[in-house]
């Protein structure tokens, strides 16, 4: 597989073999399992900077997906609620997010409410591998598997988009057509960051309370750093205290030696700062969805194989094709892996997504 194989590849490799067969430039645009590609134009209005891409997908096809996902997602109670109250909520909603799932939805013939509670489900469940190494000389690479129900519509609805301002690529992120939040992105020459999600219970009562007390929706969290933080310092700082709706894992990649963190965050603000500590051999940090400084339940060990397969690689030979080979091992890799990630702020052109086949 490749040109190097990691040794615990194992039986998940062949799964991944169609991608890794490729010979070099499978970090090309165009190759099998690459997301469209679209830019978004901050200097647009909100209201219309997704519709030209939105254009080249069919509105009803759109509009089934959402109503999958909320219908399966989120409480009848809830909706009802929702849908009484959807005006008071918007008004909480940071902008330009609200403004831009307006535009959306009135492109779609999508109610309001339907769009933002689409675009607050999706927070839910997302299952997630993501892991930041530093190699032998010092660069950082950055990676993720995105799981989730609901496969073989997501993986139709995956795109990756460069947000431009004036014209030019401000950051980069993988995300799904009509959500305009992100769970990947990359600041270029700055640094990258990948959410996954921390279950501690998921209560909508709550979720609505925090919205009004003015909470960040983490995925939108997640975006609003890629826009303003000016470096990874700043970023780590933001996404590690800004108070956000639910829990989640914040994994951030830098430019620099060390650059490279697992933020443990509750809502309110950190619970734990896991840095790369490469002088002391920690040359990269993996979280899945469990703290880690706990077990992880013997039902859902994707950390172990992570683990062995990067020590099988080896610092010397971290790089973004043997990270993604990392990603591909099962059960790092698995029938609910949408796509995989890799990237490297200082490498900005090397960001790559692949949307993973069903085994
Ligand atoms: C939205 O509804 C209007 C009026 O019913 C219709 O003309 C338009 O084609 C619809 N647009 C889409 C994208 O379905
Ligand atoms: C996106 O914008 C960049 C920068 O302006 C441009 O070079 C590129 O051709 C555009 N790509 C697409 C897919 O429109
Ligand atoms: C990975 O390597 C480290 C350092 O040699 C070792 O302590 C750890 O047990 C290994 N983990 C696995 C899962 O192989
Ligand atoms: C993945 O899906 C295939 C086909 O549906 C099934 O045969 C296989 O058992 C699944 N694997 C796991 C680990 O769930």
């Amino acid at each position: 597989m490749g040109t190097r194989a990691t040794g615990a590849a194992g039986h998940g490799a062949h799964l991944a073999l169609a991608l890794l067969l490729l010979p070099g430039p499978w970090l090309a645009a165009g190759v099998p399992g690459a997301p469209p590609l679209f830019n978004v134009s901050l200097d647009a209005a909100p209201e219309q900077r997704w519709l030209p891409m939105l254009q080249h997908y069919d509105p009803d096809f759109v509009r089934a997906a959402v109503a999958e996902v909320i219908g399966d997602r989120v409480p009848q109670w809830v909706l009802g609620v929702i849908g009484e109250v959807v005006s008071k909520v918007e008004s909480f909603l940071p902008q330009p997010f609200t403004d831009e799932i307006r535009g959306i939805c009135n492109f779609l013939n999508l109610s309001l409410a339907d769009g933002i509670l689409v675009n607050l489900a999706y927070e839910a469940s997302a299952f997630c591998t993501s892991i930041v190494a530093q190699d032998a000389q010092g660069h950082i690479y950055h990676g993720r598997n995105l799981d989730y129900n609901f496969g073989n519509i997501l993986r139709k609805m995956t795109v990756d988009v460069q947000f431009l301002k004036n014209g030019q690529v401000a950051y980069t992120g993988t995300t799904f057509v009509g959500y305009v939040g992100l769970w990947t992105g990359q600041s270029p020459h700055k640094f990258t960051v990948s959410g996954d999600e921390r279950d501690k219970g998921w209560w909508w009562e709550n979720v609505i309370a925090a919205i009004s007390l003015g909470h960040s929706p983490i995925s939108w969290l997640i975006r609003k750093t890629l826009s303003d933080s000016e470096n990874f310092e700043a970023a780590v700082y933001t996404l590690a205290k800004t108070p956000l709706i639910a829990d989640v894992y914040y994994i951030v990649g830098g430019t620099l030696p060390r650059e490279g963190v697992v933020i443990t965050r509750n809502r309110g603000g950190p619970a734990d700062i896991w840095p790369l500590d490469p002088l002391n051999g920690a040359w990269f940090r993996v979280e899945t969805n469990y703290d880690h400084w706990k077990p992880v339940p013997e039902w859902d060990d994707r950390r172990t194989p992570a683990i062995k397969a990067l020590n099988a690689t080896g610092q010397a030979h971290i790089s973004l094709e043997a990270l993604f080979q990392v990603l591909s091992v099962f059960p790092v890799y698995n029938n609910y892996t949408i796509y995989t990630t890799v990237m490297s702020a200082a490498q900005p052109d090397k960001y790559v997504t692949r949307i993973r086949s069903q085994s």
